[in-house]
């Protein structure tokens, strides 16, 4: 019975200290200025929108206009408005990287939606909600 009890005990004690460890948060904090912060904020939420105005164009067959919010408000094209050269300055190297390869990844899904394939556009689409995801499992800023 002992036994039985501590074996228990063990168990519960293994399960929630991975439980625990799964909620602890790994990401490194970047610290921004409060101003930057905002802005950096405010821009993630727009990324958000883009994304779903493009599908709804795609749904709708309206590829070009998807491409040129694509370009224009994720693409390349987008650093400038977003102040990304300001920015870049207070974010680690590996950090600037995925944001550079996010920004690619929606130049190149951009292109794919003016050649009018819808197919290799949805995979180029992947690679841009990827880089999303990847900065987001690494980074914080508050
Ligand atoms: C270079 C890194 C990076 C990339 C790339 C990136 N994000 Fe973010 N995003 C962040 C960070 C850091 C935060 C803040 C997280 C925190 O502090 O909790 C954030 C927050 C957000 C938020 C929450 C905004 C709020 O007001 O709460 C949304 C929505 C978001 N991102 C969407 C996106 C989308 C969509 C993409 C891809 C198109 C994207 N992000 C790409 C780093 C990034």
């Amino acid at each position: 019975m002992m036994k039985k009890v501590y074996v228990f005990s063990l168990l519960m004690y293994v399960m929630t200290t991975h439980i625990l460890s799964a909620a602890e948060d790994k990401r490194q904090l970047v610290k921004l200025p409060e101003m930057m912060q905002s802005h950096m904020m405010s821009n993630m939420r727009d990324h958000l929108v883009a994304i779903n105005e493009i599908l709804l164009n795609m749904e709708n067959g309206e590829l070009d206009k998807a491409a040129e919010i694509a370009e224009s408000r994720l693409g390349m094209s987008s650093l400038e408005s977003h102040g990304a050269a300001h920015m870049a300055g207070f974010m680690p190297q590996a950090m600037r990287q995925a944001g550079t390869t996010m920004h690619k990844a929606a130049s190149r899904f951009a292109l794919k939606l003016q050649e009018g394939d819808v197919l290799q556009a949805y995979r180029s689409l992947s690679a841009v909600t990827s880089a999303c995801v990847a900065c987001h499992a690494a980074y914080r800023i508050r």
